[in-house]
């Protein structure tokens, strides 16, 4: 019986946002391969000093999948480290299949995606009531393409509260697109490297997207949070949820 893989979701960058069972694989693993580019050094901090510690960055998905089979293979605990949460733009799809295609077991422990940690930054809901009640979790076409039913502007249409990955390079492009059907006032939040120690949160309308993020030189690393949720921040007499209402009963609260 082979090792199995535990593909492990870092979250942002934070090394307090890790999940417990994340944590402990990450302190007990012999083998810790991780994406060096999106997850800073300091998350190794609680590896033990003698793991082998693999970067990725420089690596293709071959020879990353490669050290995965020959590690279990050797009976190692491996931990495959990933930013965020794994399921989101991490390509462990193709390593599953490859892994499981030599018979290796995986478990995916989740981690905090950055457009969680986006949120609680701004300190905001983002399915408000009677405002918006639904979160998009996209990116622009670039190197991936995404297939034309995903198109940004047709997402755009819904305006509901927006979570735009991996398109900082591409931000001209995806501003245009969102101001087909978003008011160019609706707020933007352009955070860079969240929980890293260089975070860098700025606010501004969506007509200045492009243009803040060309100024700051944000382009790798950076996740827009476009909402009409981010208008209603400490606005006290906004709408409240229907679930704290005195008037509004359920299972754990029959008789108010
Ligand atoms: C390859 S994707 C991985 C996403 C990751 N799996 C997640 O759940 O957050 C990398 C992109 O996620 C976003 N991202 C990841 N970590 C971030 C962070 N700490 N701060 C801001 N954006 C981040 C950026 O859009 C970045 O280009």
């Amino acid at each position: 019986m082979n090792q199995p893989v535990y593909i492990v979701g870092a979250g942002p960058g934070d090394p307090d946002l890790i999940t417990v069972k994340g944590h402990n694989l990450l302190a007990q693993a012999d083998v810790v391969v991780y994406a060096n580019s999106l997850i800073p050094d300091i998350m190794l901090k609680v590896c033990r000093s003698d793991a082998e510690i693999i970067p990725t960055a420089s690596k293709t998905l071959d020879q990353i999948v490669e050290i995965l089979i020959e590690r279990s293979h050797s009976q190692k605990l491996v931990v495959r480290l990933h930013d965020g949460d794994p399921s989101l733009y991490g390509a462990i799809h193709e390593q599953i299949i490859a892994l499981a295609a030599a018979d290796i077991p995986v478990e995916i422990i989740p981690g905090v995606s950055a457009f969680q940690l986006a949120a609680a930054r701004l300190q905001v809901e983002l399915t408000i009531p009677e405002l918006v009640q639904t979160i998009i979790l996209t990116r622009i076409s670039g190197r991936t393409h995404v297939p034309k039913s995903e198109d940004l502007a047709s997402l755009a249409a819904h305006q509901a509260s927006l979570c735009l990955y991996l398109s900082a390079r591409h931000v001209v492009e995806a501003q245009a697109k969102l101001l087909e059907y978003y008011p160019s006032d609706t707020p933007v939040a352009i955070c860079f490297r969240l929980g890293w120690q260089d975070e860098k949160i700025l606010t501004v309308p969506l007509s200045q997207m492009a243009e803040v993020t060309k100024s700051e030189n944000l382009t790798r690393t950076t996740l827009y949070l476009i909402s009409p949720a981010l208008r209603n921040r400490l606005n006290l007499n906004s709408e409240r949820s229907q679930l704290y209402n005195t008037s509004h009963n359920h299972l754990f609260r029959p008789f108010i």
